[in-house]
């Protein structure tokens, strides 16, 4: 089956949410594919907030100041500014769509703090704000008419002028639609656009232990690198200091809004320990305090820290974090009274598809919004909640570089090949994909994790070789299915992860090896493209 349209959003979290609807106002057709339900994305699990300028006694220097300070010397200046600056536009957006922020007695935005931030800067929704926000943006899509959004349909790999040997005469590649598999159906659709825009988030999956959803299989990243387009910085995973402690591998995040309100970690002798590690103790920046508590466990050998924020009220705790005290409570604690288990966990993906300002990847017609894409705003690590403001912003930024590139365009579309299946049947060895997936994770968990070494790093990298050419033969023989699809994603993502990381010969941010334990003189950042 072919489809046709303008524009072809991968994803349907804050930023593929906020393009369609941007594209639509102009008049284009868009399509949304999203390869679970329509709110599956890693912004509806987003506790914190948005970081953006609205107080009065805040200013976009501050932001700018500690969102540098937090990147530790990797940010681009001009891109931080700039996000910093077109916030406030895009808050009054979402709260015409009818996002309500949580407000003071006054009436005032009831501002949280987190980490890094030097002011109260934090728009919240309790501590459920990305599903307030999903929930606003799909209430905006459902009501327009020129989005369509297709749920269970998975991207399988981009179509380019190049990979179909029709570039136009001079070799400039451009995007001209992509290949994807309707999970309902099994059948592989063609969908055709001169103009795709990944929204695919982060890639939490790629390591054991994750606060992400289970969708966060760095799809887009994958799939840009395959097309051969630019990557960077893959090696700045940012681990989320507080997760709650489970042998679950899905830990259920602890918001860092909690140490916002005061709450104290504690190793397991009850000392608050991080004053030892930096000035801003508690909130101080995530990559210090993730390696602080990585360093208290090893050294105590136990399995996770406490969050002590027992000297609030139950009442308050209850109304500012419903749903944290909740989860709390799944396991027996009640933070008004116990203190809460805590451990790291994969968090976020600072590295991604290279963009520039205007959500421009180096291939014509492809662009990139939100986690998935690395605009140079979190450096080497991301201060909180600076990434649903990134995401908002570089989608209203993207969609005027999407209509004007498609003002550009002849009438006239190019029309695709169907996907040649070949001779690839059904498996009958599903353990392969299980068993892979699991020792990819742990493979990324144990030698890629909070603090690495090169010969990790290396042991790393021969495992995952190995692996990939596994799942490369299954992928060309089997008929694909989602879990090998992103099982074949993920490793791709295994790889880059790996391979920036040997890149890197210094210690910076959330990239911290024990072979170059300082900062080199003249930081860059590091890239990866397939030729
Ligand atoms: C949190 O609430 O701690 C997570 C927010 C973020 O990752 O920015």
């Amino acid at each position: 089956m072919h489809h046709r349209y303008d524009a072809i959003i991968v994803g349907s979290g804050i930023a593929g949410l906020s393009l369609a609807l941007k594209l639509a106002a102009a008049g284009r057709r868009v399509a949304i594919l999203t390869k679970k339900n329509r709110a599956d994305s890693n912004t509806n699990y987003a506790q914190g907030g948005i970081a953006c300028v609205t107080a009065n006694t805040d200013d976009f220097d501050s932001h700018l100041k500690d969102t540098l300070e937090a990147g530790d010397g990797l940010c681009r200046v001009d891109i931080v500014r700039e996000i910093v600056r077109e916030g406030p536009a895009r808050i009054r957006e979402l709260i015409e769509l009818g996002l309500k922020f949580s407000q003071d007695e006054s009436g005032a935005f009831d501002l949280g703090r987190e980490g890094g931030h030097s002011q109260r800067r934090i728009l919240h929704v309790k501590d459920m704000t990305g599903k307030a926000i999903e929930d606003a943006l799909l209430r905006a899509v459902s009501a327009e008419k020129l989005v369509a959004l297709r749920e269970h349909v998975f991207v399988i790999d981009l179509i380019t002028a190049r990979k179909l040997g029709f570039g136009p005469a001079g070799g400039n590649d451009r995007i001209l639609g992509l290949y994807a598999l309707d999970a309902l159906t099994g059948k592989i659709e063609t969908w055709a656009a001169p103009v795709v825009a990944l929204a695919t988030g982060g890639a939490g999956q790629v390591y054991f232990y994750t606060s992400n959803p289970d969708i966060a299989t760095g799809d887009g990243i994958a799939m840009a690198y395959r097309a051969g387009v630019a990557v960077e910085n893959m090696e700045f995973i940012q681990f989320h200091p507080t997760t709650l402690y489970s042998l679950e591998q899905k830990r259920f995040l602890i918001s860092e809004a909690v140490r916002g309100e005061g709450a104290i970690l504690r190793n397991l002798a009850g000392e608050a320990f991080m004053p030892r590690y930096h000035h801003l103790a508690d909130l101080a920046p995530r990559d210090i305090v993730a390696r602080a508590i990585d360093a208290e466990m090893k050294k105590s050998g136990a399995p996770h820290v406490w969050l002590d924020i027992t000297h609030k009220p139950e009442a308050e705790l209850r109304t500012r974090f419903p749903v944290i005290f909740e989860a709390c409570e799944t396991i027996g604690v009640n933070p008004a009274r116990d203190r809460i288990p805590v451990v790291p966990a994969a968090h976020y993906t600072c590295g991604g598809v290279v963009t520039n300002l205007d959500a421009e990847t180096s291939l014509p017609g492809l662009y990139a919004c939100g986690e998935v894409a690395s605009t140079g705003l979190h450096g080497a690590n991301r201060l909180a909640s600076n990434s649903l403001l990134e995401a908002v912003v570089m989608a209203h930024r993207g969609s005027a570089s999407i209509l004007r590139y498609l003002d550009t365009l002849g009438a006239r579309p190019v029309e695709l090949p169907d996907w040649i299946p070949g001779d690839a049947h059904d498996s009958d060895e599903q353990v392969v994909i299980s068993h892979n997936w699991d020792e990819l994770r742990r493979t990324m968990w144990d030698y890629v994790g909070i603090v690495r070494t090169t010969k990790r790093l290396e042991r790393a990298r021969t495992r995952i070789a190995t692996l990939a050419k596994e799942i490369h033969e299954y992928y060309w023989n089997f008929r694909v299915e989602p879990r090998l699809l992103e099982l074949r994603n993920l490793t791709q993502v295994a790889e880059l992860i790996v391979e920036c990381a040997l890149q890197r010969h210094e210690s910076r941010g959330l990239h911290y090896i024990l072979d170059y334990p300082g900062h080199a003189a003249h930081p860059t950042d590091t890239q990866v493209r397939r030729r």
